[in-house]
């Protein structure tokens, strides 16, 4: 029996072996060494005693060399300025000769041989790619994916990047937002364990091991919640939003060491996120107490003027650094205008040192200074190990999630999936053989020839029983592709149509005003349904797509994001049943695009249309809060994923039907558990979650929040107790006066498979 808990204070007992054990987090395998950044100050102030305001502005100062990743407008002679020590981080760099020349001009011909920071946006693996992160935190499993982290850092700081762009902690609540995909999706809890789930992994144990890469949470902050799901767009919030919803997985990641942060796009509020003072020096320093350095988006200080608020460079410049930007990617506004700014008492020398003071301590942490360059033969040693391509595949096949499987349409009297061998598969679809699409969007170093499609694997388990046909192409009108497409469906006993987005199609810049099957693939899927063979839908996406049509004609539906370099086996193993599928969706697929956007923790109206219960059927009253044409709910809600067997859940139960909220917060805690049983005939994985709800608070509470989940592999017939406990750090929420505490309430906790789903066992929080 395999099992893992990202609770801090959840207990675990196994009916099997009568053990309880109750771990906290510090005793998690990876437990994060908080980072010494202060331990060598003495170092930071006799380099500041010996620079000159220029190399000081230097230190803040970072420029992109290599493939563009924004707009560039900014060209500088970069060899010239770093030997003149201005220069502190290049980025888009890689390569261990090209790093090594880089830093060989900052060592040997800049005056103070301070080393350069390269930075990458390494985000889901390095050369090994991983799944998108949507799809990584599709596997809900934290440890699984900071091995992946781990992975990505042992191959990028071989080429000589030692700090990444990573990870992306926004929350995304629009599907429509193309960069929903480089997340975790909607939930701040969820969102917080795998913020710093990425965190331990890049950073690993101690920043001055070589192979750690210094981690920055991005993009500060909100920029997820962009109007109408379009980059780059506004944002307007009530504080209390932000601080329940956006802010948790920043301080998750601070919490856990993060080095960096990256300050966002987006206006919040009326405030650019880059010149923000509040987030940036009043939440981030003031009380998170965060030590290490903020450094703009591409261009983002610039972007202050067609935001509206700076007329000019200078006053960009100025603003972005009052409000807590350490370091100016891009724009080249630092370099031009801070010392300047400083000689007019404009910006304070204090102020500057103490922003250079930041930057150096994150170089001797990591060790720069003894250790500038890299290995050159090292790269070629580490990059695609076996174990990486391993862990590739395992973190592929955890992230699929299974949407539907019928047993309508039965093949061999069973659901559709898994394939039974022997059968004749028609593979059909624009992304069964597309390598490059696999690899997902901002896949670093991945190369289409290290990607196995799902046609190269199925050809060798099926040989001659596999027929293949493209059918059409992604984005298309052409039906050139059709008649051969259903003349191989008509030949075969089973169907796999492979079919989604291409990988431009999300990340950034890549949002959609639909989000169905693009192009004219569902007019495949409805032709090749027209024969009657049984259809297993593998989509490829980076994002909740509408599949209602699918979920209602289709027999099998299986999410497979951009699963990486492993595509294939992974894909293959999983339809043929050797891998079960045991991911859950963290992000809400809705039925239609007019629903979005649409997230499990809502608020309830004043005219819900489910009555005071949930769980009451909708009477249709039309006063209510509803459409007309649709209904309210998803078509896949969060926490959602099928599996290969079925399982049943107890009702739960409360220790205590009512607890004083001084007890509470004197630390005493409420016990929940439930009982999960596997009621199928295979092994399979549960993900069992726990969701409160409190009423008769002083602010409105959301229908369901997530505050734990238990992974539990379990045997056909084995069950297992899961029990959580319920304390302060659950209940607290920013009441009415904005202060975080627990009030006296009426809760609500649910044991469930997914966010719509069970009943709660009640307990009244009393004053
Ligand atoms: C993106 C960031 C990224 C940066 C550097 C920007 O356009 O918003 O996420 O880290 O470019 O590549």
């Amino acid at each position: 029996m395999q099992r893992s808990i990202f609770r801090t204070g959840l207990v675990a007992l196994s009916l099997t072996s009568g053990l309880c054990v109750n771990l906290s987090r510090s005793a998690e395998p990876g437990a994060p060494t908080r980072p010494d950044w202060l331990s060598h100050e003495d170092r930071v102030e006799d380099l500041l005693k010996q620079m000159t305001l220029e190399e000081k502005v230097g230190q803040l100062v970072q420029f992109s060399n290599g493939t563009a990743t924004g707009p560039e407008n900014v060209k500088v002679d970069q060899d010239a300025l770093l030997a003149r020590g201005g220069i502190g981080s290049i980025f888009n760099a890689t390569g261990a000769k090209n790093t090594n020349a880089m830093q060989r001009v900052a060592m040997e011909k800049s005056r103070l041989k301070i080393p350069l920071l390269f930075g990458l946006d390494v985000i889901h693996g390095y050369r090994t790619t991983f799944p998108v992160p949507l799809g990584l935190a599709a596997t809900w499993d934290p440890a699984l994916v900071e091995q992946t982290a781990r992975v990505a850092a042992v191959e990028a700081s071989a080429e000589g990047v030692r700090w990444t762009f990573a990870p992306m902690v926004d929350i995304a609540r629009d599907p429509r937002w193309g960069r929903i995909m480089e997340g975790a999706g909607e939930d701040p809890y969820l969102g917080g364990l795998f913020a710093a789930a990425y965190v331990r992994g890049f950073q690993g144990k101690d920043l001055s091991d070589p192979t750690s890469l210094l981690a920055c949470a991005k993009h500060y902050v909100g920029y997820g919640g962009a109007e109408a799901g379009r980059d780059y767009n506004s944002v307007d919030m009530s504080e209390r939003m932000l601080r329940e919803i956006y802010l948790p997985p920043f301080r998750a990641a601070a919490d856990a060491g993060v080095g960096t942060f990256m300050s966002a796009f987006n206006s919040l509020s009326g405030v650019p996120t880059s010149a923000n003072h509040f987030t940036l020096t009043t939440v981030l320093r003031d009380e998170w107490a965060f030590k290490g350095f903020v450094v703009s988006d591409w261009t983002s200080i610039a972007e202050l003027i067609p935001h509206g608020i700076a007329l000019d460079g200078r006053t960009a410049a100025r603003k972005a650094f009052a409000a807590g930007v350490d370091m100016d990617m891009q724009a080249n506004l630092y370099a031009t205008h801070l010392p300047k700014l400083v000689g007019d008492g404009k910006v304070s020398a204090a102020a500057v040192d103490e922003s250079v003071r930041r930057v150096l301590r994150m170089k001797i942490a990591l060790g720069l200074f003894e250790k500038p360059y890299t290995d050159e033969s090292l790269a070629e040693r580490v990059e695609l190990a076996s174990d990486h391509v391993q862990l590739a595949r395992r973190a592929a096949e955890a992230s699929f999630v299974l949407l539907k499987n019928e047993r309508a349409r039965p093949i061999d009297g069973g659901p559709v999936l898994p394939l039974s061998e022997g059968k004749t598969v028609a593979l059909i679809g624009p992304l069964a053989d597309s390598a490059e699409d696999m690899l997902g969007e901002w896949s670093c170093k991945g190369d289409k020839k290290d990607v196995v499609t799902l046609r190269t694997s199925l050809a060798e388990r099926l040989k001659d029983r596999l027929i293949y046909a493209k059918g059409t192409d992604v984005r298309t009108d052409s039906r050139a592709g059709f008649e051969e497409a259903i003349e191989a469906a008509k030949k075969a006993d089973v169907v796999i149509m492979a079919m989604g987005e291409h990988r431009q199609m999300s990340g950034e810049a890549a949002s959609r005003s639909k989000i169905d099957l693009p192009g004219n693939q569902q007019e495949l899927v409805k032709a090749v349904a027209g024969t009657g063979k049984p259809i297993v839908l593998v989509v490829f996406s980076g994002r909740p797509l509408t599949l209602a049509w699918e979920a209602e004609h289709v027999g099998a539906i299986l999410q497979a994001w951009h699963p990486g370099a492993q595509a294939g086996p992974a894909l293959s193993r999983t339809l043929f049943g050797e891998a079960s599928p045991a991911g859950r969706l963290t992000a809400t697929f809705p039925r239609s695009l007019g629903q979005v956007p649409l997230y499990y923790n809502h608020f309830k109206t004043g005219r819900p249309i489910h009555g005071e219960d949930d769980d009451e059927k909708d009477t249709g009253f039309r006063f209510n809060s509803r459409y007309i044409d649709e209904k309210n709910s998803p078509l896949f809600p969060f926490g959602w994923g099928l599996t290969y067997t079925t399982f049943t859940y107890s009702p739960v139960k409360a220790s205590a039907e009512t607890i004083s909220l001084a007890d509470i917060n004197a630390g005493k805690t409420i016990n929940v558990e439930g009982t999960v049983t596997n009621s199928g005939g295979r092994e399979g994985t549960e993900v069992a979650q726990l969701y409160i709800r409190q009423r008769g608070t002083s602010v409105v509470r959301p229908v369901r929040e997530l505050k734990g989940f238990e992974r539990l592999t379990l045997k056909p017939g084995e069950s297992r107790v899961v029990r959580f406990e319920i304390g302060r750090e659950q209940l607290a929420f920013w009441n009415i006066d904005m202060k975080h505490e627990a009030e006296a309430a009426e809760l609500a906790v649910w044991i469930a498979p997914h966010a719509a789903a069970g009943k709660p066992a009640m307990v009244r929080i009393t004053d």
